[in-house]
């Protein structure tokens, strides 16, 4: 151990961006893991924007109790354009100096990086990243925390409204979350038995598809679900050319925030326990600048800048599997 590594006492932790199921588990994990190893932690609310104004909040051993199994963050959590500015990082700089933070785990997803970057590049502020996004499109883990949790709320939605489609005899369009990123749909899609799937990775052509509905309608067939990724088309749009197209009754359920919150699933919770674990391993060796992630089962690092350069969603076997057992 070196001279800079041996004075590391004190480290922050933050959650900023979209709130994702499993961050608290995260928090948790930073906090126990970190005094387990002799460090101070010092949780910061509301993510960057707590850092500029100085919302600190010491967390110890039992300040994380009862927390591993809560949606959303304890330390709440912001979009924070003024931490874009010079004058708003200075501040947040200042806070660091101030509180003799010697390093700063961030939890989050792409904008939270991006914070994280400006923070070592330009101030040199060692941070490391743990990924947090229910939109999984982050470098270097096969998944983010948050995204499983996400999959099953949308799912459990989307059963129900299967069963009232299904009754109802109509065809159901229904808008999931995302941002730029077809991995919530594409699995919500092939889990639910979706009839169709569109998704930004991959192009559509909705005559096609509703040729294909038309073609189900004269064969007896009498509900559609029809999964479509907020990034990829607006639901009320394609609704209303079904509507259009095949004159069948067409509803839309936008699922919208509730994929954002709840009970973190197993997968997450275990997920955020190693990867908290793994980002305060990496303070203790000195290594910033970098994220935490799983691949194949093993936790992997990855360079800040590498994480943060648009992960597509492997979604081409999923829709192919998707159509093929529809
Ligand atoms: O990044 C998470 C996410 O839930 C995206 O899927 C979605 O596009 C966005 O955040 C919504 O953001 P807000 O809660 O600020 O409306």
């Amino acid at each position: 151990m070196d001279d800079k590594m041996k004075k590391l006492k004190r480290i922050g932790v933050l959650t900023s961006g979209g709130d994702a199921p499993g961050m608290n588990a995260a928090i948790r994990s930073v906090v126990r893991y970190g005094v387990y190893h002799n460090l101070e932690v010092i949780g910061i609310l509301r993510g960057y924007a707590g850092l500029i104004n100085g919302n600190l909040r010491p967390l110890d051993h039992r300040s994380v109790s009862g927390i591993i199994n809560r949606g959303g963050t304890i330390l709440e959590t912001a979009r924070c354009d003024e931490f874009l500015t010079e004058e708003g990082q200075r501040k947040a700089v200042e806070t660091l100096k101030r509180n003799r933070i010697d390093a700063l785990v961030v939890i989050g997803g792409d904008g939270t990086y991006r914070g994280a970057i400006q923070l070592w590049d330009k101030w040199h502020i060692p941070c490391v990243g743990v990924p947090a996004t229910i939109d999984n499109d982050l470098n270097g883990t096969d998944i983010t925390i948050g995204a499983d949790t996400a999959i099953n709320t949308a799912l459990e939605a989307t059963d129900k409204i299967r069963d009232t489609a299904t009754s109802m005899e109509r065809v159901f369009v229904i808008e999931v979350m995302g941002r730029d990123s077809g991995f919530i749909a594409i699995h919500v899609a092939l889990a639910s038995g979706a009839e169709e799937v569109l998704v930004p990775e991959l192009s559509h052509n909705l005559e096609d598809m509703c040729r294909d509905i038309v073609e189900g309608s004269r064969r007896g067939k009498n509900s559609w679900i029809i999964i479509v990724a907020e990034g990829a088309a607006r639901a009320d749009k394609v609704a209303e050319k079904i509507t259009e197209m095949t004159g069948l009754e067409t509803r839309v359920a936008v699922l919208g925030h509730i994929q954002r919150g709840g009970n973190p699933t197993a997968q997450d919770r275990i997920l955020a326990a190693r990867l908290g674990a793994a980002a305060v391993d990496l303070i203790l060796n000195g290594e910033f600048g970098k994220a935490v992630g799983i691949k194949d089962g093993e936790i992997n690092v990855v360079d800040l800048h590498d994480a943060v350069k648009g992960k597509g969603a492997v979604v081409e076997p999923f829709y192919q599997l998707t159509r093929i057992l529809t």
